[in-house]
């Protein structure tokens, strides 16, 4: 999930994406993710068997609830279990068979979007209906492609202020990737402490965007914690991610390829780049005169391009482009400040969901319908980008390798090939970068006779997939295809 910004410059692109303010450190594939001995307390839990906005009762099985996780930095903290934080989840049943089915854990980019961008605009059952939406309560309409047709999945809100999660003592712990992992972390152990039903279901970890950064952590951690007997109950199998952020360098770098490749840079301009910034398109030496010239036309040229889908249009309603001159924080904060529009502009996807969403979360009918506990979020809203997040984990490469190397998991990583914040090439040079050898090469994948995309698969147990025509976040801009490669991939298919 993104936020569109008008402005293109190689840093904003991040910016637009993941974080507010930068650390210097990075975290190796050794670190470990430390935790007290877990309890399996929880602070609630309840059935949802009507949503407003949906008619009728819901046609599969919804729980809501949190779970206490704690903080190290939180005042409360007492080294006794101590639950400073709640994390809110919203848990769906498989509509097949819950009881066999795969359990996913599912999370939501941003960081700090809430997982209601899962649920209603990409995998889960339900859909929200932004266009029919006409000021009153919005609606909401069932998703056929939604990925619990086979699988039980658990969206959680985190980190901690992230949707309805809150902490109880302290409206500024300090949040970022690592403590980020920390909490995921035991909230799935504790989850699954809380559900023993659940427990010997397969169990598997995904998300979109910047979950690229947290997953593989997280992950390693699980895997971890089999192999030293601490919580051998666990059944993990797997990971799938789409369109990962992973290594900002590499990514960075690699949307100038991906430009030209989509008729978005004359050859002239692309060979002139390759010869003047020699491949270093982020950390360029800032004497390097022909580069900086160069790097100025190549941000003209995608002025006016939608950088979640590159052949979506840009600009809508209010939101006009803004000055080019302007500084990088003037920026930022135009779309923070934003005045909202009332009703839905046509052609403005991101901002239209943002409205309708923060219509329906904010309803005293949906919150008492939910469960959410009253006076602990002041006002939802999709993506909190005000939460400050400190990016301590610059790449997860080196836990991807990790991953690979330990024996019997299975990993999906995909990609909507029209995505230019996290592009296909540079998905495909970390997985060329790990050395596993492929086992079947690049090849189409169909649904209904069409190319759906490609597929490769690795000896790992990595399978790698587009999705042709899809955008960042895949399963939004191409649900029947993203439902038949994740169906197909957990059911041990072939894409
Ligand atoms: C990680 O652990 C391995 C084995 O214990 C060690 O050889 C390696 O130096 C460690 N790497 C880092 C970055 O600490
Ligand atoms: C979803 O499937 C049902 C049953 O097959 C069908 O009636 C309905 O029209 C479908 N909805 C959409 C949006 O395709
Ligand atoms: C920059 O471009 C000019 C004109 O094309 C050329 O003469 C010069 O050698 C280039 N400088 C570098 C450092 O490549
Ligand atoms: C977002 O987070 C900030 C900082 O924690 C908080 O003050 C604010 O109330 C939250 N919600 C909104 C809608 O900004
Ligand atoms: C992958 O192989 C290349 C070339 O053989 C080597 O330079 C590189 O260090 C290897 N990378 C890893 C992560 O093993």
């Amino acid at each position: 999930m993104v936020r569109y910004l008008n402005h293109v410059d190689f840093n904003v692109f991040y910016l637009s994406l993941l974080l507010l303010i930068q650390s210097k450190s990075v975290t190796s594939s050794n670190d470990t993710i430390s935790t007290g001995l877990l309890s399996s307390s929880f602070s609630s839990r309840s059935t949802v068997k009507y949503l407003p906005g949906f008619s009728g009762p819901l046609p599969f099985y919804l729980e809501t609830g949190y779970i206490g996780v704690s903080d190290e930095d939180s005042p409360t903290n007492n080294n006794d279990g101590a639950e400073d934080i709640e994390l809110f989840y919203y848990f769906v049943k498989s509509e097949r068979k819950p009881e066999e089915d795969p359990l996913l854990f599912w999370f939501t980019g941003g960081p700090r979007c809430s997982s209601l961008s899962g649920l209603f605009f990409e995998i889960g059952p339900l859909n929200m209906d932004i266009d029919g939406f006409d000021g009153g309560l919005p609606k909401l309409v069932v998703n056929n492609d939604s990925w619990t047709k086979v699988a039980n999945i658990i969206f959680p809100d985190a980190p901690v202020y992230t949707g309805f999660s809150y902490s109880k003592s302290s409206p500024n712990l300090y949040v970022g990737d690592k403590k980020s992992s920390q909490s995921i972390y035991e909230f799935i152990i504790k989850w699954l402490i809380g559900h023993p039903e659940f427990k010997s279901n397969p169990l598997y970890i995904g998300g979109d965007s910047y979950s690229g950064i947290i997953v593989p952590m997280v992950v390693q951690c699980l895997i971890n914690d089999i192999e030293t007997r601490k919580y051998p109950f666990l059944q993990l199998k797997g990971y799938l991610l789409g369109n990962p952020v992973t290594d900002k360098q590499l990514e960075t770098n690699a949307k100038v390829p991906y430009a030209y490749g989509m008729g978005l840079l004359s050859y002239e301009l692309y060979e002139s780049m390759k010869e003047n910034c020699k491949g270093k398109y982020l950390n360029f030496n800032l004497d390097n005169v022909n580069c900086t010239k160069d790097r100025q036309k190549f941000q003209e040229c995608l002025e006016n391009i939608n950088l979640a889908h590159v052949s979506e249009e840009k600009y809508c309603g209010q939101f006009r482009p803004v000055d080019n001159r302007r500084s990088l924080s003037a920026v930022v904060g135009e779309v923070f400040t934003s005045p909202e529009p009332e009703l839905p502009t046509p052609g403005c996807r991101s901002e239209n969901q943002n409205l309708v969403s923060g219509y329906w979360a904010n309803d005293d009918r949906v919150q008492e319908a939910l469960h959410v506990k009253k006076e602990t979020v002041k006002k939802w809203i999709r993506c909190n980008f005000t939460v400050p997040y400190k990016v301590d984990i610059l790449s997860s490469v080196e836990y991807h390798q990790n991953i690979n190397t330990r024996f019997g998991y299975r990993s999906l990583i995909y990609s909507g090939d029209h995505d230019f914040l996290v592009p296909h090439v540079s998905t495909e040079a970390w997985i060329r970068s790990l050395n596993i050898s492929i086992i079947e090469d690049w090849r189409p994948w169909l649904l209904d006779d069409q190319f759906a995309g490609y597929t490769t698969t690795y000896s790992s147990g990595l399978t790698y997939a587009t999705v042709k025509g899809a955008g960042h976040t895949a399963p939004e801009y191409r649900p029947k295809e993203s439902y038949a490669m994740f169906e197909r991939w957990i059911s041990h298919a072939p894409l």
